[in-house]
Parts: structure tokens; C-alpha cells; sequence
């Protein structure tokens, strides 16, 4: 086996937006940035991958096992989901029972899930709010208290939908040292972002979406040699040619 995820040949229609003929392979230990315009179906990717929606043709394997109706549960529990939007995924009471409620979904004695939510929170920095009710938690808590919830399942398969949006620089750092952390431990990451820093600096390879197409699927110094995955991502260095010219004219005026 040396695929954690392995997408083949995958269409799928909402009324309006189609993903045509997706082919993809998530790697063993491997981290693969997800990019894409707004609305060029990257989600909607994230979705098919964990049968919250159904391919109307193609075939998704995840460790090789085929993804279907019967088997659903079984191949999710080995991926944690980091929805773009915490809010989504945040439902307990307190911050501690909603991290404990997946590792006691997998019917681990209470003493194991007591540890597993004291070790995620401890490593989210969130031990002290651990008795605040979640609907309290500002946008960049809940994301904390979600990665928390995720590391507590441990998962062998991380989807991250935008994991940065939101977050203070501090925690910024300690999620990349997660990432890295959880690389030693031979977890697959499939991150999406619109950050042109944490391609170069986290992916292994990239995957780029256009309009429900794959447009490029390689190597990550091969994307950012690519223009044309280069307009998805955008071109921040023209972007800061521009303003600085813009900034001359003004002053000009
Ligand atoms: N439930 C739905 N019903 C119908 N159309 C949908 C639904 N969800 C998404 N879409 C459409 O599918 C397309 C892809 O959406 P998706 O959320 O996958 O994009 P994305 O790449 O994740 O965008 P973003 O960068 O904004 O998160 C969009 O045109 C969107 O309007
Ligand atoms: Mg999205």
C-alpha cells in the first residue's frame, strides 16, 4: 500500500457546478496542498473523500479500501476533518465534552478519553477555557477547539480546509509544529489554502482545482513554476509590484 487516498476518475453535479473526471493520490505520510479559486470545488473534494456526498461516477479508496454506503463509518474513522468553518463541527456543551465526544464515540474506556482530551487541549493551548461552553469561543478558539477534537480521534488521515484562516500568529506557529509533529507520526495531510507561504513551506505536492477540473497535480516546486497554477494560488509578487507603484503615483498627486 502506498496510498493513503487514491481518487479515480470522479465526476459529480450540484444544479449548477460539476467536478469532472478528478483523479488524485494522497500518499502515505505525505502533504498535499488542495488550491483553487472561491468556488472552484475544493470542499466539495473535501466532501466526496469522506461520503458526506456521493460520487455519481468514479471510485475513492481510502488505504485501499473502496468508499461506499456499507463501509462509511469504518474508513471515516481513520480521517480527521478540520471544517473550513468551526462553528460547523462544535456542538457539546463545554469545550471538554465536545473533544471528548469523538474518542468516546470510539468507545475508549473513560480513563484513556480523559488523557486523549487532556493531551489535545495541552496541545491547542486551550486547557484553561476547557470548562467554557463552546458557544462562548471567539472564531479563532473554536478552530483550536476543533483541531483538539481531531488530534483527540488520532486520526491517520488530516483533511484541513483552510486550518489558518482566522488565527493569531502565535498559533499559527504551534499548528505548523502540530503538522510537523504529526509527519513524525506517518499522518497524510491534505490542507487547502489561499497562502502562498504555507504551500512553499508545508506541501510536499500540489493538487490545483479550476472550475471542477484538475488542473495541475505534482510537485510543489514544479506549481510554483507554473503559471498558470500560479494565477490560482495568486501572484502575490505582482501583486506588491502594483501597489507599490500605485502607492509613487498617489504620493504624486
Ligand atoms: N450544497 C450545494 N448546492 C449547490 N451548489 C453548491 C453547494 N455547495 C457548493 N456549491 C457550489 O459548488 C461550487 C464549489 O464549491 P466549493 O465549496 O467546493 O468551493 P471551494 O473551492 O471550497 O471554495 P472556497 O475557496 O470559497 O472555500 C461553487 O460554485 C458552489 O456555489
Ligand atoms: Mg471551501
Amino acid at each position: 500500500m502506498t496510498c493513503a487516498i487514491e481518487v479515480n476518475h470522479v465526476f459529480f453535479r450540484y444544479d449548477e457546478f460539476a467536478m469532472e473526471d478528478i483523479n488524485m493520490q494522497l500518499h502515505l505520510c505525505e502533504h498535499k496542498a488542495l488550491v483553487g479559486l472561491n468556488g472552484s470545488g475544493k470542499t466539495t473534494l473535501f466532501k466526496l473523500m469522506l461520503g458526506l456526498l456521493e460520487p455519481d461516477e468514479g471510485e475513492i479508496y481510502i488505504f485501499d479500501q473502496k468508499l461506499g454506503r456499507e463501509n462509511l463509518w469504518d474508513v471515516r474513522k481513520d480521517i480527521g476533518f478540520l471544517f473550513q468553518n468551526p462553528d460547523d463541527q462544535l456542538f457539546a456543551p463545554t469545550v471538554w465534552e465536545d473533544v471528548a465526544f469523538g474518542p468516546r464515540n470510539l468507545g475508549l474506556p473513560e480513563s484513556e478519553v480523559g488523557q486523549r482530551v487532556t493531551e489535545a487541549l495541552d496541545f491547542v493551548r486551550m486547557t484553561d477555557l476547557a470548562h467554557r461552553p463552546v458557544n462562548q469561543m471567539s472564531h479563532g478558539q473554536a478552530k483550536r477547539v476543533a483541531l483538539a477534537g481531531i488530534l483527540a480521534m488520532k486520526p491517520k488521515i488530516l483533511f484541513l480546509d483552510e486550518p489558518f484562516t482566522g488565527l493569531d500568529f502565535p498559533m499559527v506557529r504551534s499548528i505548523f509544529d502540530i503538522i510537523q509533529r504529526l509527519r513524525d507520526d506517518g499522518i497524510s495531510v491534505l490542507f487547502t489554502t489561499h497562502n502562498r507561504f504555507f504551500i512553499e513551506n508545508w506541501a510536499d505536492s500540489l493538487i490545483a482545482l479550476k472550475e471542477g477540473r484538475v488542473l495541475f497535480d505534482g510537485p510543489t516546486h514544479k506549481a510554483l513554476n507554473d503559471a498558470e497554477v500560479l494565477e490560482q494560488i495568486g501572484d502575490w509578487d505582482s501583486l506588491k509590484r502594483e501597489m507599490a507603484q500605485k502607492r509613487v503615483y498617489d504620493d504624486t498627486q
